[in-house]
């Protein structure tokens, strides 16, 4: 079992710690201040006491794995970790400020991992002073749920950073699949024109909100529509990462949808805030248009 470090302790960030604790890693989980990083771990304990009331899993099980989760406010106990997942804000600087501060206390075999959906990780490890030690993995939300982490090694990563990070990736029993450091890596290339396509759909008036989702649910057997996808997503990170697509590319036709911008601009960035493309604050999500 490792001892990992997780700087982040958002949607994905307690996710990955979460999921990390459950298979056995003592984790330390880390955010701007610690009162974040323990609401953080508030919410996992949340999250286990629904797994707890639906017998998903044992009270014991819950306070073991809740007793690997140490949250922290400053980098300093990172010194005992043998890898790092970064998992903040969607923003290169920002992350590029995490790493700039954590190279100072890692050990020297550390591996830093980011779990960036579409920031060029070949870009991120040169800013860093072992490159070959920087790799992407990432995640998908809810992490504990779903069975896939994408291992992105950039131009400089050593073949053992590879291993390393495959191997941290299978003993939480997730799927790996090894995708080439380009924009949006696999997945997000995908899913992401996708989802910004049924911003556009519905900007333009041919679906509602409701029959949008409901087409791609039912018609496509996917577990969600793609506006319901967006709001869990966050439409603030799925702007970031068209973004990115669009400035890295140059292809048009990954601009955002107007949209989506407005919907960003509202502030309205989905489930998070209780608003987006449905509104989540009463018992039902109720569409927005
Ligand atoms: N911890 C552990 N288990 C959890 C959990 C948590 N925090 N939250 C839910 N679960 C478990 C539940 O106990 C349940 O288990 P069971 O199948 O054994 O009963 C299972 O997960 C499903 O949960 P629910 O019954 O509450 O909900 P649904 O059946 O409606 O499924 C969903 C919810 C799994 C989110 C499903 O709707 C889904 O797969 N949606 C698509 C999600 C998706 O596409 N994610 C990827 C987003 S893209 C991404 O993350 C990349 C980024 O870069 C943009």
């Amino acid at each position: 079992m490792a001892t990992v470090a997780v700087i982040g302790a958002g949607q994905m960030g307690s996710g990955i710690a979460q999921t990390a604790a459950q298979y056995g890693h003592d984790v330390m989980l880390s955010d701007v201040d610690i009162a974040i990083s323990q609401k953080g771990k508030a919410g996992i304990e949340a999250a286990l006491g629904k797994l707890i009331k639906r017998d998903k899993m044992t009270a014991a099980d819950a306070t073991a794995l809740l007793a690997r989760i140490t949250p922290i406010g400053d980098y300093a106990p990172m010194v005992d970790a043998e890898i790092i997942v970064e998992a903040a804000t969607e923003r290169e600087e920002v992350k590029h400020r995490i790493f700039e501060s954590a190279v100072k206390v890692l050990a020297p075999t550390a591996i830093l991992a980011s779990n960036t959906s579409s920031i060029p990780i070949t870009r991120m490890a040169a800013r860093v002073p072992d490159p070959s030690r920087f790799i992407g993995m990432h995640f998908f939300n809810p992490v504990p749920v779903m069975g896939l982490i994408e291992v992105i090694p950039g131009l400089p990563t050593s073949a053992e950073t590879t291993a390393r990070a495959r191997a941290f990736a299978e003993s939480m029993e997730k799927e790996v699949v090894l995708a080439g450091d380009e924009p949006g890596f696999v997945v997000n290339r995908i899913l992401v024109p996708m989802l910004n396509e049924a911003i556009f759909v519905l900007g333009s008036g041919m679906g509602s909100i409701v029959d949008i989702d409901k087409g791609c649910h039912i018609g496509l057997n996917h577990p969600m529509g793609p506006l319901t996808l967006a709001d869990f997503v966050g439409l603030d990170t799925l702007f970031e990462i068209i973004k990115v697509l669009h400035e890295t590319t140059g292809d048009s036709k990954y601009r955002p949808a107007p949209l989506l911008v407005k919907y960003v601009e509202a502030g309205w960035i989905g489930r998070k805030v209780g608003r987006g493309f449905y509104d989540y604050t009463g018992e039902k999500p109720v569409p927005t248009r």
